[in-house]
């Protein structure tokens, strides 16, 4: 059984999606973190990825990995686990530019259908109730107010790292979160929009674990 939760960030996506699994014994895999692992790699390898024949090279010679450790999936880059590295501001930015690519969209598709085989799961991203699952047996598209994903957003950062408050406003948080939905929504191949037969659930004002409660009744129902 496949079970597909989309969304823009700042909606709760992920640490619901996690919840839900963990509630129903599915497992979770969180296809953000792979568009972020190719980034990475663009990153510290320095490759123009407006070059098609470097970016070409790269793809072909990245090997993407996923293993589980102490019930944490982590991210391999050729045999490197860099899931540590992967929630940095410009790994974040540079993954919603490179996520409008075909070639990289490609790769990983493949990768995310290749994952499911035989197993129940989760799936947390942008495009599964759409492109990749569209036959999933539950899709959920997860919403909230750009303001409120700000504010979400804004807070995570400063519990992890106190010093971001005095680097960065709670506005340009705003500004990061609406250019990269603008650019999440509008890029041709796969854009961030809701299934036809997707539940709709506004979570502005419910906690994490109402929108859990709601989402296993509806796989339930
Ligand atoms: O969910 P996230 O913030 O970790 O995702 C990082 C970027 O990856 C996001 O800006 C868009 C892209 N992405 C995508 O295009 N398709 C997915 N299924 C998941 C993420």
């Amino acid at each position: 059984m496949i079970i597909t939760i989309d969304g823009p960030s700042g909606t709760g996506k992920s640490t619901v999606a996690k919840k839900v699994a963990e509630k129903l014994g599915f497992t979770y895999f969180d296809t953000g973190a792979m568009f972020r692992t190719i980034a990475y790699g663009i990153l510290i390898n320095r490759i123009d990825y407006t070059n098609h024949e470097l970016l070409t090279h790269f793809l072909q010679t990245a090997e993407l990995s996923l293993k589980i450790h102490q019930n944490k999936i982590h991210f391999y880059l050729n045999c490197v686990d860099v899931t540590d590295h992967l929630r940095t501001a410009e790994v974040t930015s540079l993954s919603s530019k490179i996520s409008t690519i075909k070639a990289i969209r490609d790769k990983l598709s493949q990768l995310q259908r290749d994952l499911v085989k035989g197993i129940s799961a989760v799936f947390e991203g942008r495009d599964m109730g759409t492109v990749i699952f569209p036959n999933a047996e539950t899709k959920i598209f997860l919403t909230a107010e750009p303001t409120v994903r700000a504010k979400r957003r804004y807070n995570e950062l400063v519990a992890k790292d106190v010093t971001f408050a005095q680097t960065h406003s709670f506005e340009k948080t705003l500004q990061d979160i609406q250019e990269r939905d603008e650019r999440d929504e509008n890029r041709e191949i796969a854009p961030l929009k809701a299934a036809k037969d997707a539940h709709l659930i506004d979570t502005s004002n419910l906690s994490i674990d109402e929108v859990v409660e709601r989402i296993i009744f509806l796989v339930k129902s």
